[in-house]
């Protein structure tokens, strides 16, 4: 396993090459991603005047639905490591139109605080798991919530619950030049919190109580738009900075091979759906400053109804 440090300036490295994507299909990524971070947001039930923070903010859609929530007496901050990711969210959602407001550009990892604490709730859609030190984000997140204040937040399980990762990674990938080391153990990436327990450890570790984590299953509903909606994945992906690195010929290669592999989500016609495993993960801010001792923590499992079944 690589050391703490190596990990911390890959990961900004990282999230500063994929910026270009995540601004280019970011209307995209709000509208059809929404269903990744809609179980936290109703959950986190932002209400006016509360202060709200958002962890991993991207390009700020959801940061703007919660400072629509909290309204203008209230204040949502978003906080990203990629600085131009952050300035994308200030142009795309002004104070004018969303007063209460804030983006700050910022390794979470290594804030003391988040500047504009002590917020009511930290929400956070799929974010938690890409930290090179999770203990020591999640610390800066307990720390910058008021005592008792709430968690809320959306990840991956693993892998199996999310095929279509992989389809696009396995169909773009051998058209592209070299790929960011694949994660490994429990090195930052997609599924490093599939493990529940460990997700409990790190919650608990960073002085969270009340844990709980509860698997939801989300379909993300796409045109039927075979290049636009393989593109998109490719570019949000792990091989986006390949992606954009190459040229044109390999550019439609990896989208071609990317469609031919996300064939299996598509319906002709009607267009692709995108099933989606994810942790529905709350917790409670502990009011002291030091990380609990509790050997075992308490954790509850609740099932939740997949989507097709509410039909
Ligand atoms: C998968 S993206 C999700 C973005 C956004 N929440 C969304 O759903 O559209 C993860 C985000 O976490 C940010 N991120 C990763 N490590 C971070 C860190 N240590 N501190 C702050 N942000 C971080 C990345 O820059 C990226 O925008």
């Amino acid at each position: 396993m690589v050391d703490a440090a190596t990990l911390r300036s890959r990961n900004a490295a990282f999230w500063t090459g994929a910026a270009a994507g995540w601004i280019r299909h970011a209307d995209r990524q709000d509208e059809i991603g929404r269903p990744l971070g809609a179980p936290a947001m109703d959950r986190v039930a932002a209400r006016p005047a509360e202060r709200i923070l958002d962890v991993g903010c991207g390009c700020g859609g959801t940061t703007a639905e919660l400072a629509l929530a909290v309204g203008e007496t209230g204040t949502a901050v978003g906080v990203d490591i990629a600085e131009a990711m952050v300035t994308a969210a200030r142009q795309r959602f002004s104070t004018r139109r969303y007063p209460g407001i804030r983006f700050r550009a910022a390794d979470i990892e290594t804030l003391d605080v988040v500047p504009g604490a002590p917020f009511d709730a930290a929400y956070s859609r799929m974010a938690l798991m890409l930290l090179a030190d999770p203990v020591a984000g999640c610390t800066t997140i307990r720390r910058s919530l008021r005592p008792g204040g709430r968690l809320v937040a959306t990840v991956f399980r693993d892998g199996s619950v999310n095929p279509w990762l992989f389809a696009t990674m396995l169909g773009a990938a051998p058209h592209l030049g070299a790929l960011p080391p694949l994660p490994v153990g429990e090195e930052p990436g997609p599924f490093s919190f599939a493990d529940p327990v460990r997700l409990t450890r790190v919650l608990t570790r960073a002085g969270f109580t009340a844990v709980t984590i509860t698997p939801c299953d989300v379909t993300l509903d796409a045109p039927d738009e075979a290049d636009a909606v393989a593109e998109w994945l490719i570019e949000v992906g792990p091989a986006g900075a390949a992606y954009r690195a190459a040229p044109p010929a390999g550019q439609a290669s990896a989208r071609a091979g990317a469609v031919r592999l996300l064939d299996r989500f598509r319906e002709p016609g009607v267009g692709y759906r995108l099933p989606a495993g994810l942790w529905l993960v709350t917790a409670l801010a502990a009011g002291a400053d030091k990380p609990s001792t509790a050997a075992r923590p308490p954790v509850t499992y609740h099932r939740q109804p997949r989507q097709d079944e509410n039909r």
